[in-house]
């Protein structure tokens, strides 16, 4: 869906279908070239991430493979906790392999540092994140991350994956939410 359909339902478009794809083309070509002749699985994290994976996988020239998680992290309301819960676990054997966490969001970070924990205490080769946004302002603990896509100011974004109460992932591009719909 086009970010013109909900106009009334946003502030402010933050990055349009256009500058996404442009970024996910720059982006896959540095992984194609920082994983060529490994073995790469990337992991995407359900439900968010999946437009990204996608995109990202399809940009990229080199072979790869790939699976999914679903996490969720306790807390109140929105509040990330750090306390994760695997609700969908890999298929996959990560032992030896070179991972690249394929995240929709950096918020608190505190989902992703416990994924990568998660992932190298199984063995992995090499645990790297590409994120396609990421809020600096609301960090609570420092992530690693290889690849950034887009920084973007502290607020709650909707749109290619992120939801809102399970709306809104189909859009084409990230734009804020307006306070109205969730108040
Ligand atoms: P954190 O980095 O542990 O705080 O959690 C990140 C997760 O929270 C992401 O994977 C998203 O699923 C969700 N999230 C964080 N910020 C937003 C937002 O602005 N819109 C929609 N989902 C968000
Ligand atoms: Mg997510």
């Amino acid at each position: 869906m086009d970010l013109e359909k909900v106009t009334d339902q946003i502030t402010k478009v933050l990055v349009t279908g256009e500058q996404i794809d442009s970024r996910v083309a720059e982006m896959a070509a540095e992984l194609d070239s920082k994983y060529d002749g490994k073995d790469v699985l990337l992991v995407g994290v359900l439900k968010g991430a999946v437009m990204f994976m996608a995109d990202l996988s399809r940009a990229m020239q080199i072979p790869v493979t790939m699976d999914w998680m679903a996490v969720s992290s306790y807390g109140s309301g929105t509040q990330s906790s750090g306390v994760v819960r695997i609700l969908k676990d890999l298929d996959a054997d990560v032992l030896g392999r070179h991972v690249l966490i394929v995240e929709d969001i950096i918020d608190s970070g505190l989902t992703l540092s416990w994924l990568i924990s998660n992932l190298k205490a199984r063995g992995a080769a090499s645990v790297e994140i590409a994120a396609l946004l990421r809020k600096p302002d609301a960090a609570k603990v420092e992530v690693d991350v290889l690849l950034v896509g887009f920084d973007i100011p502290n607020e709650f974004v909707v749109g290619y994956g992120l939801d809102y109460a399970e709306r809104y992932r189909s859009l084409r591009g990230v734009a804020v939410l307006a306070p109205s719909v969730y108040s």
